[in-house]
């Protein structure tokens, strides 16, 4: 059986054969046929708009892999830094790769006192810790003025680890913030997660330790949420990327994409939602207005996964070793309840909505103490080094800038009536 397709202008009878190479047909060819039809398709459901060696996800089989190793092996084995790496660089490091890099992640994570001071405390009290992240990472380029070099590896290089190594801190400074707290300095001491841990929480003890289940915790869950190929974010990365500007504005852009409710901030929805069930006995009914229409299953269904999200398998699993040191999320009941009451009805089963990676993550930083409004900003943190691995692979693919069509569907030319006149 020939591995193509054979398209055929019925206007002129013209055919052309394409190949199907690694899953997809090449534009190319097409566009030799029909070089002014344009494929119509919003939302990139059916458009693959870059190749990369770095995620692979099978969404039928609920399959995630960095770099070809499976999910459920680095969250069972590996840490996020050694994970970051592979995503960035493409192999594992060995033991002399990750102490340096260890080492220049460690000795990046302090911000320029005027981010602090003067950018950072800028905000209106009550400014959403996303926001401000947000602005932080466009803020980060204008201190760092050679990151618009992008041709050179070094200096790439560079910004990738300011950028990994800077995240935690920025994340952690919005939030002291915005609680009234003073701004905690890193601890080089501590490992990439106790650390994050200890400029959240520390108050006047000399050295914050972090529970140790928690950390490992938080570590799994950077882990999971460190890459997922081209999703909203990472392909405004890509996009924003293409242009060639520094990497602290393509993370603002990143960023600002993963802020949504449909994306990265869906695992602050979840909390509001189960709130508004209340109780396991409103569950039903609540599902009822969903299958109605009146809003989404926030936390389910998924662009890619038409089965369970394998992430979300490991995070509940996680869920109750931190529910052991903290005590039982009080909605961990609803959610369960919600799961069970979805999965066995027909408009989810039909539909191949499965709880994603945001429906129980929110649980577990709730139960940590995270406010609400920092949930993405924990999704941001390791998202980063996704982020920076696919711009990497952008600069070094050398693609060209990102350029959509679009199918005209206005007004025919018509000549301006003057307002007197209208
Ligand atoms: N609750 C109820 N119905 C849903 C849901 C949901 N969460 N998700 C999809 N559907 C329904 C749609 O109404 C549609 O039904 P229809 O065919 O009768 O019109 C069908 O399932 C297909 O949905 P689409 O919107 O076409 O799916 P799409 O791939 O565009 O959307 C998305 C994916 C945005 C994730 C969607 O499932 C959603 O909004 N989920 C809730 C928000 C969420 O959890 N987002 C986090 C995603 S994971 C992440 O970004 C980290």
């Amino acid at each position: 059986m020939a591995e193509s397709v054979t398209i055929t202008d019925n206007r002129n009878g013209e055919s052309i054969e394409i190949p199907i190479v690694n899953g997809g047909v090449d534009a190319g060819d097409w566009k030799k046929l029909l070089g002014n039809t344009w494929f119509y398709d919003p939302g990139f459901t059916q458009t693959a708009c870059t190749s990369s060696a770095i995620t692979e996800i099978d969404g039928d089989a609920g399959i995630l892999r960095y770099r070809g190793y499976p999910i459920e092996q680095l969250a069972e084995s590996s840490t996020y830094l050694e994970v970051a790496y592979l995503l960035i660089y493409g192999e594992l490091p060995n033991a002399e790769q990750f102490e340096t890099w260890k080492h220049e992640i460690t000795y990046h994570t302090f911000i320029h006192e005027n981010v602090r001071k003067r950018f950072m405390e800028g905000f209106h009290y009550d400014a959403h810790p996303m926001g401000m992240l947000v602005s932080a990472f466009g803020a980060l380029s204008t201190f760092y003025h050679e990151a618009k070099d992008i041709d050179d590896p070094e200096v790439r290089n560079k910004q990738i680890v300011r950028l990994v190594a800077k995240v935690p801190t920025l994340a952690a400074c919005a939030h002291r913030f915005s609680v009234g707290q003073p701004f905690v300095y890193p601890d080089n001491t501590l490992d990439f997660a106790s650390n994050f841990l200890s400029m959240m929480w520390k108050v006047a003890e000399p050295h914050y330790v972090p529970n140790p289940v928690l950390a490992h915790a938080l570590d799994v869950l950077f882990i999971l949420h460190a890459d997922h190929e081209q999703n909203c974010g990472t392909a405004a990365m890509r996009v924003i990327g293409s242009s060639h500007p520094d990497p602290y504005s393509c993370c603002a852009g990143a960023a600002a994409a993963l802020y949504g409710p449909r994306h990265g901030g869906a695992n602050e929805a979840v909390i509001k939602m189960l709130n508004e069930i209340g109780s396991v006995d409103n569950v039903e009914a609540f599902v009822k207005g969903v299958k109605e229409g009146k809003g989404r299953l926030q936390g389910f269904g998924h662009r890619v996964y038409k089965n369970f999200d394998p992430r979300a398998t490991i995070i509940k699993k996680i869920a109750y070793d931190v529910f052991e040191v903290t005590g039982k999320n009080p909605l961990l009941d609803i959610a369960l309840k919600l799961e069970e009451t979805a999965l066995s009805d027909d408009y989810f089963i039909s539909r191949k909505l499965y709880p994603n990676v945001d429906f129980y993550s929110g649980l577990i930083y709730q139960a940590m103490d995270f406010p609400i409004d920092t949930f993405t900003v924990l999704f941001a943190i390791p998202r980063v080094s996704g982020w920076l691995a696919h711009w990497k692979e952008l600069l070094e693919q050398d693609q060209k800038i990102a350029r959509p069509r679009q199918l005209y569907i206005g007004a025919e030319e018509r000549n301006y009536v003057p307002m007197v006149s209208r």
